[in-house]
C-alpha cells in the first residue's frame, strides 16, 4: 500500500482514480460470468466521468471495484496516487472511508437516524472528528437547511438522495462514485442532483464517477465511458445527449468494438 505517484501541490494526486487490467469473474467454472474483462481507466482529479452501456455490461462491477466495496480477481486500483488492491478486510475499509463516497440508487439511508445524523455517521464510523458545522453547512447547500430532524421516511426521494450527497460531502473523499443516482426520481429532481454533482466538481474540486443509463444525465459530465461485455469500448469527451444516445444506440456494432481507444 502507500505507494504514491505525481503529487501536486495540495498534497493530492493529479490523477484522482487509475484502473489498470482489472477483472472481476463472478461464480466459478461451468457457470463463471466475467463481468470486467481486463479494465484500465485514468481519471484525473476534479473530473466528472459518466460511465453507460447495456445492462449487464459491467458498470456497477466496476464503481464497486473501484470503490473498494468488493474485489476484483486481478489487475490494480490506485486512488489519488495510493494502491487500494490487497491488504486486508480492515485496511480496505479504512482506505475506502478516508478516501472514497458512494451514493446508491435507493439512499442507503439509516431509517433510524435523522437527517444530520445520517449525514455525519460515515464521519463517526472512521473515527473521524465530527464538524457539525460543515455538516450542517452543507445540508444548507443542498436545500436541507430546514429538515435537519427530520427521519429519511419523512423526506421525498430527491430530498433523500441530497441526504446522500451531503454524507458523502462531509467526508471529503477524493472520489465520490454514484451508481444511478438519479434513476428512482422524477426529472427535476435528477437535475438538482445533478447540478449538485456538477458543484461538488466545479466548486469543490471532487471527481465524480456517475454510472447512468441516461443520455440527459450523462449530458452534465465532461466525458463518458462506455461499456459493453465487460470492456471500455469507447470514451466521448464534452457529451451531448444526442451525441451520446447515438453512440448508444451502436454500441453492439462492429465498429465500436474496434474502438478500444480508452
Ligand atoms: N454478485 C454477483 N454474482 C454473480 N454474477 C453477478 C453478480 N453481480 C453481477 N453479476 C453479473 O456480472 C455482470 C455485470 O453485472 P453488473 O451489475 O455490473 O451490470 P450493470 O452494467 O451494472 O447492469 P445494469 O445496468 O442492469 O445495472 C452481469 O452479467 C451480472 O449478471
Ligand atoms: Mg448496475
Amino acid at each position: 500500500m502507500a505507494r504514491r505517484t505525481g503529487t501536486t501541490e495540495r498534497g493530492s494526486s493529479a490523477e484522482a482514480l487509475r484502473l489498470v487490467g482489472v477483472t472481476k469473474v463472478y461464480g466459478a467454472a461451468d457457470n463463471a460470468v466475467t463481468a470486467l474483462n481486463d479494465v484500465s481507466v485514468s481519471l484525473p482529479t476534479g473530473s466528472f466521468t459518466a460511465v453507460m452501456g447495456p445492462s449487464g455490461s459491467g458498470k456497477s462491477t466496476l464503481l464497486q471495484c473501484a470503490a473498494g466495496l468488493d474485489r476484483p480477481d486481478k489487475g490494480v486500483i490506485m486512488v489519488d496516487g495510493e494502491e487500494m488492491t490487497g491488504g486486508t478486510e480492515a485496511a480496505l475499509t479504512k482506505f475506502r472511508r478516508q478516501r472514497i463516497g458512494f451514493i446508491f440508487q435507493q439512499y442507503n439511508l439509516l431509517p433510524t437516524l435523522n437527517v444530520l445524523q445520517n449525514t455525519i455517521l460515515p464521519l463517526k464510523l472512521a473515527g473521524r472528528r465530527v464538524d457539525e458545522k460543515l455538516a450542517r453547512e452543507t445540508l444548507e447547500r443542498v436545500g436541507l437547511g430546514g429538515r435537519l430532524a427530520h427521519r429519511p421516511d419523512q423526506l421525498s426521494g430527491g430530498q433523500r438522495q441530497r441526504v446522500a450527497i451531503a454524507r458523502a460531502l462531509v467526508a471529503e473523499p477524493r472520489v465520490i462514485f454514484a451508481d444511478e443516482p438519479t434513476g428512482a426520481l422524477d426529472t427535476r429532481s435528477a437535475r438538482e442532483i445533478l447540478f449538485l454533482l456538477q458543484e461538488a466538481v466545479n466548486v469543490h474540486g471532487r471527481t465524480v464517477v456517475m454510472v447512468t443509463h441516461d443520455p440527459v444525465a450523462a449530458s452534465y459530465a465532461d466525458s463518458v465511458l462506455f461499456l459493453a461485455d465487460g470492456r471500455v469500448v469507447g470514451r466521448m469527451v464534452g457529451p451531448t445527449v444526442d451525441a451520446v444516445a447515438d453512440r448508444l444506440a451502436h454500441i453492439g456494432d462492429p465498429v465500436h468494438a474496434q474502438m478500444r481507444e480508452v
